[in-house]
């Protein structure tokens, strides 16, 4: 339908719906859309968990003394959790008003930056160095494919040799390449993901369903056979996947 579109029509249009979503008192539930979304102790520990799945196999001594950049920060829900494990954090998000949240969240918090970027290219504040790591968390599962690859292309410029950007995308429903574990485990998990997304949308208001629903507001749907060319064509860096989740495909792209 919209396959014509360019990706900067794209970016004016994402951009317009995150803004509104950011402008909303329930701005957090479409930063991280799970159940007590507004309990400060489950927003931690879902958090906890979301950084431990793109943090998987890093090591973690590198990472210390490594700068860090987030595609998509949102409200700033990783950012003191990354900053924690890294030399400095950078964060940067289309919509201003999520950024602004993001800044009062960690005002307190030394290392840790935020900037308003256009949806396709690292902000110019951020371009003052390389990053070791680039992390895009829950982003591009909402973004079409053009906006994905334009930005990955970007940031890929920003990255420094050695270094990775790790990202998720939307898997397509029932592909089960790539899920690995127990037959009943896998079940287990997109049982848990489709209740939860169930319990989420029983609660929205008008508006909160407006903003999933009657707006752009989930991806470009991958397989998971067709991520390692894609990312391997855009960046020319070593490609490996894995599914943090059933739901979506994880990738790291490291830079030779
Ligand atoms: C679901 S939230 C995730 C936020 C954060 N990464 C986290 O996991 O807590 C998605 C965020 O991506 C931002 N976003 C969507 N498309 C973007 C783009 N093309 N460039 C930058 N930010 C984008 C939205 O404004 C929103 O704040």
């Amino acid at each position: 339908m919209n396959d014509n579109k360019s990706a900067a029509d794209w970016a004016k249009e994402l951009a317009t719906n995150w803004e509104a979503r950011a402008a909303l008192p329930s701005r957090d539930l479409f930063v991280a859309s799970h159940p007590d979304w507004n309990d400060p102790e489950t927003w931690l520990r879902r958090a906890k968990t979301e950084i431990s799945l793109f943090f998987a196999g890093l090591d973690m001594e590198w990472l210390a003394g490594v700068d860090v950049l987030e595609l998509g920060c949102g409200s700033g829900r990783l950012a003191g959790l990354v900053r924690d494990a890294a030399r400095s954090y950078t964060g940067y998000d289309i919509a201003a008003g999520m950024v602004k949240a993001a800044q009062q969240r960690c005002r307190d918090r030394e290392g840790v930056r935020f900037f308003v970027g256009d949806g396709l290219d690292v902000p110019a504040e951020a371009q003052d160095r390389q990053y070791g790591l680039v992390l895009s968390v829950a982003v591009l599962i909402h973004c079409p494919r053009t906006v994905i690859a334009t930005n990955i292309q970007n940031v890929w410029r920003h990255v420094q040799p050695g270094g990775q950007i790790r990202l998720s995308v939307l898997g397509v429903h029932n592909d089960p390449e790539g899920i690995v574990g127990p037959q009943d485990e896998v079940e287990k998990a997109l049982e848990t993901i489709v209740s939860e997304k169930q319990s989420v949308i029983a609660n929205l208001s008008d508006e909160e369903r407006r903003l999933a629903f009657d707006t752009y507001y989930m991806g470009e749907r991958f397989r998971y056979a067709e991520m390692e060319p894609f990312l391997s064509e855009l960046t020319g860096g070593e490609v490996a996947l894995y599914r943090g989740d059933p739901g979506c495909i994880y990738a790291a792209i490291t830079k030779p």
